[in-house]
């Protein structure tokens, strides 16, 4: 028999060259803001799947199709998915650790000079005027030599990121999963996020986390939004209590709160943080191979169930 692999979107295309030699592959649109329904309708035929991070795999998008085995999600992150549901129904969820290491941290440096350095302030500056002009107290920002960097989420991405910081003279500092995070909070110029969005940090950034952080302090998030209470964010960077965010990840994604559209210290990315051409092409590869290994009988590499 003859599997059926659906791709939820259009993905890089070494997932369909690894599938495609054994399978029946039904590649779709990419598409945001689908509801349980539709993704019910994409998957009603398949045997395997790969999907997005946007994707609702609630437990009634698991329970619809009974032939359906194995999901490889295009992401490392997998909050979108009903692990617990996908366990108790034997379906196999993978994702793609590791690959997107490099590239969220190199965003996340990115993030921190442009927030720091006030470079798209600047860039609009120059467009808009087409003058370039040098004046002693023009644009001043902040120096990162000496500053005190906190990561929240010591894992694989936070420590590439205080790789990179220590090489740009920062002091770093961090926590790892569960740990507290008070201390922290008050004692860093800048608050970095790579920690997974799970119960136990949805809103880990909220009001009275802020409140802690030092007066004019910048906060980065390429994680998930929902790690931040992003209506408190907009109320610490309005009081001016502190100096800017870099955003890769928003709470309601897609939708970007127009509060933080309006402040010139905030920069907003389109959540980028593995979007290189070798990095997506990287995660299509994994996602990909474990779906081919699960559907010959072998042990997916990246499992998550
Ligand atoms: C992930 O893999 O979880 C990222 O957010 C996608 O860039």
């Amino acid at each position: 028999m003859k599997y059926t692999v659906v791709l939820t979107a259009a993905y890089p295309p070494v997932a369909r060259e690894i599938l495609a030699g054994e399978f029946d592959v039904i590649e779709h649109p990419t598409e945001h803001e689908r509801s349980e329904d539709d993704v019910i309708t994409l998957l009603s035929e398949a045997d395997a799947a790969m999907t997005l991070l946007s994707d609702p795999l609630t437990r009634r998008v698991l329970g619809s199709n009974p032939d359906l085995r194995v999901i490889a999600n295009f992401a490392v992150g997998y909050n979108n998915i009903d692990v617990a549901a996908a366990r108790e129904l034997g379906i196999t969820i993978t994702h793609t650790p590791g690959v997107l290491t490099e590239a969220t941290a190199d965003l996340t440096m990115a993030l921190i000079l442009a927030v720091a350095r006030r470079l798209i302030e600047g860039d609009a500056e120059v467009r808009s005027s087409g003058r370039c002009i040098w004046e002693p107290l023009h644009m001043l920002g902040v120096s990162l030599q000496g500053r005190r960097l906190g990561i929240i989420g010591m894992g694989r991405i936070g420590a590439a990121v205080a790789a990179r910081a220590k090489a740009f003279g920062m002091e770093v500092a961090g926590v790892r999963r569960g740990e507290p995070i008070d201390a922290l909070l008050s004692s860093c110029d800048i608050i970095s996020i790579h920690a997974p969005l799970d119960r136990t940090t949805h809103h880990l950034i909220d009001r009275a986390a802020l409140a802690k952080m030092r007066r004019g302090a910048f906060l980065i998030n390429t994680a998930r939004g929902p790690i931040v209470e992003e209506a408190a964010l907009c109320d610490a960077l309005e009081s001016g209590h502190l100096g800017g965010a870099g955003l890769d990840v928003y709470e309601f994604e897609p939708a970007v709160n127009p509060r933080l559209r309006a402040m010139r210290n905030v920069v907003l990315a389109p959540h980028i943080g593995s979007a290189t051409y070798e990095t997506r092409s990287a995660i299509a590869r994994i996602a990909a191979t474990d779906i081919l290994r699960f559907l010959r009988g072998d042990a997916p590499l990246h499992p998550v169930t």
